[in-house]
């Protein structure tokens, strides 16, 4: 793979997952619903652990990691970000511990918006919702645990999303938790997941336009994506040039996310996808499939892709490997 600023070197993509996974999973396991009461630790648990393909901590950890590659460096002394590296500086914190408090930041990050996406999944699946019994090859939280505890594990996991980001650290600036929740909760939000799940819904039976079908993926699954570039970035330091360019990266990453999802929908089986494939044609959801067809939705995913290759090629960052590894893998995944 040719990478930014021509390092031509092939990126072991498993390998980094794996190294960076095994800190999520350790992370979200001895977090996620410990002192829960009432069964409910154990419906967040469920719902969390040992499933998923993890893709919006890794892109938090991959954005993070890009941007500590530096590169930038005249734009990286005039970002928000580096004011809290000198504030903590002057508060006597040495490079290591303050290096040290940025990486939990970033790990925190990782998982808060996995939290989201886990409870996401949950309310998605529930019979209000998609009505959905299979997800990551197990029975939906629901099925498993009854509606009104996969209701409460949802709000349980969302809440504690935030409660991650805003850790009793003093090595994390106020204004950089500041920052994290704010990002995380515009994404999860109307502006966000849940104003895209209420169009999904109110569009069921609709033949949207390509504009509207846009607009509900960019809410819906966009957001969420893109936020999990950002909260990277923003462990940080970046100048502006490369944070617009790693928000062109995550948009379009983004949408091509859920176009990918609406393909492996129609292609894939149930046991590939660990969730109820055909889904969207038999609930009549509009789907790129259903707007453009098989074959030009799978060229309008590669096309976004090309879209998120250019943005990193032109962010300055030194080493964008693992960004553009994961772009690679999103759209031409078989799960
Ligand atoms: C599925 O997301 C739901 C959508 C947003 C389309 P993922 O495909 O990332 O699900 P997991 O986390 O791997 O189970
Ligand atoms: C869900 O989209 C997006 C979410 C915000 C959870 P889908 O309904 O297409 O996701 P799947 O196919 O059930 O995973
Ligand atoms: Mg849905
Ligand atoms: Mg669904
Ligand atoms: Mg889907």
């Amino acid at each position: 793979m040719m990478a930014a600023h021509g390092i031509s070197t092939a990126f072991d993509l498993a390998g980094w997952s794996g190294q960076h996974l095994d800190l999520v999973e350790q992370a979200l396991g001895q977090w996620v619903g410990r002192d829960a009461p009432a069964g409910l630790g154990e419906a967040m648990r469920y719902a969390v652990l040992d499933g998923g393909k993890r893709l919006r901590p890794l892109l938090v950890l991959a954005a993070y990691e890009a941007v500590q590659s530096g590169a930038d460096g005249a734009a990286r002394e005039a970002a928000p970000c580096a004011g809290m590296d000198q504030a903590a500086l002057r508060a006597g914190m040495d490079q290591a511990a303050l290096r040290a408090g940025m990486d939990q930041a970033a790990l925190r990050a990782a998982c808060a918006v996995e939290l989201i996406h886990a409870y996401s999944l949950v309310h998605d699946d529930m019979p209000c919702m998609d009505n959905d019994v299979l997800r990551r090859g197990k029975p939906t939280v629901h099925v498993q645990f009854g509606e009104a505890q996969a209701l409460l594990a949802g709000d349980a996991l969302q809440a504690f999303a935030f409660e991650l980001l805003t850790p009793d650290d003093e090595r994390v600036a106020p204004a950089v938790q500041a920052a994290l929740c704010r990002q995380l909760a515009r994404a999860a939000g109307s502006a966000g997941m849940a104003g895209g799940q209420a169009i999904d819904l109110a569009s069921v039976g609709l033949a949207l336009t390509q504009d509207q079908l846009r607009q509900m993926h960019r809410l819906k699954t966009g957001a969420l994506l893109q936020a999990s570039v950002m909260m990277g970035a923003a462990c940080g330091a970046s100048g502006a040039a490369a944070h617009k360019a790693l928000a062109d990266y995550g948009a379009a990453l983004g949408l091509a996310f859920q176009v990918v999802d609406d393909i492996l929908d129609v292609v894939a089986d149930s046991a590939t996808l660990g969730k109820t494939a055909g889904k969207d044609a038999a609930s009549d959801k509009p789907t790129y499939v259903s707007l453009l067809g098989l074959a030009p939705a799978q060229a309008h995913a590669q096309e976004l892709l090309a879209q998120a290759q250019a943005a990193l090629a032109a962010s300055g960052l030194a080493d964008t490997r693992a960004l553009a590894a994961l772009a690679d893998m999103v759209v031409n995944r078989s799960y």
